[in-house]
């Protein structure tokens, strides 16, 4: 039921591989997933040719700026999460998937120029509650960190962001080679192979942790009820 979106106006944040991670998150724990694959590069797509996606996920590559914003409410209606892709730049897609999202994930890398990219989104969903009057709860995922040090970069966007009050998920997306390789062989974490990927356990718990901040903050917006009443009277 949830729609989670992933946006960041700065291409190359982390966003696809963020969604993905979520996906096959929720997957495991045993619930239904449909995921938007709005990013023009289709990598969500590509991976769900692969073998290994498990059946509890499914990939809609065919949208249109028109048709975004009622393909999602519809996919809310049957999955027991949707989750959306949206390319690294600012447009219609990406503004009507905001608008009927109940959650916006906002991946940031630690420098500056993921910082600016990430605060555009921010301002184009204050700009969206006002059209659509309510909330959109939206939260800051840093990503690509690494797992031994903290960089100065990264610790100036932590410092921008809790200036400006912004919600920044406790668990960052470490920067790990069993994520890439997901995209490159398939499947999700739990069927990777432990001998031929480095620290997979780590990866996974971060994974996991990760999904667990998410999901906490996901609720479906009263607004959205009222969308499930109108379909099913209609
Ligand atoms: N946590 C991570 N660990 C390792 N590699 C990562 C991680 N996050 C992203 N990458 C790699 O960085 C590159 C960009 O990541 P990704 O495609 O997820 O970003 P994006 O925000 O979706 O980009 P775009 O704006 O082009 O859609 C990819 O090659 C991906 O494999
Ligand atoms: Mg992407």
């Amino acid at each position: 039921m949830p729609v989670i979106s992933f946006a960041n106006a700065k291409g190359g944040a982390g966003k696809t591989t963020a969604a993905l991670l979520l996906a096959t998150e929720v997957a495991d724990r045993g619930k239904s997933v449909t995921i938007f694959d709005a990013d023009p590069q289709k990598w969500i797509s590509h991976w769900a040719d692969l073998p290994g996606r498990p059946a509890k996920i499914d990939v809609v590559s065919q949208i249109t700026p028109a048709s975004i914003t009622e393909q999602i409410l519809d996919a809310s209606e049957k999955a027991d999460y949707v989750i959306v892709d949206l390319e690294g730049t600012e447009n219609l897609v990406v503004a009507n998937a905001l608008s009927v999202s109940d959650l916006v994930v906002v991946p940031i890398q630690g420098s500056s120029m993921d910082a600016r990219g990430g605060a555009k989104i921010l301002t184009l969903i204050a700009k969206l509650e006002k059209i659509v009057k309510h909330d959109i709860r939206h939260c800051v995922a840093l990503t690509r960190t690494n797992a031994a040090v903290t960089t100065r970069a990264l610790k100036a966007v932590q410092e921008f962001l809790a200036v400006k009050g912004i919600d920044v998920l406790m668990t960052p997306i470490v920067e790990r080679a069993a994520y890439r390789d997901l995209f490159e062989f398939g499947g999700g974490l739990k069927s990777q192979d432990p001998k031929t990927i480095t620290n997979l356990d780590k990866a996974r718990e971060n994974a996991a942790m990760f999904a667990a901040e998410i999901l906490e903050r996901a609720e479906v917006q009263p607004r959205r009820k009222w969308y499930q009443v109108f379909k099913k009277a209609s």
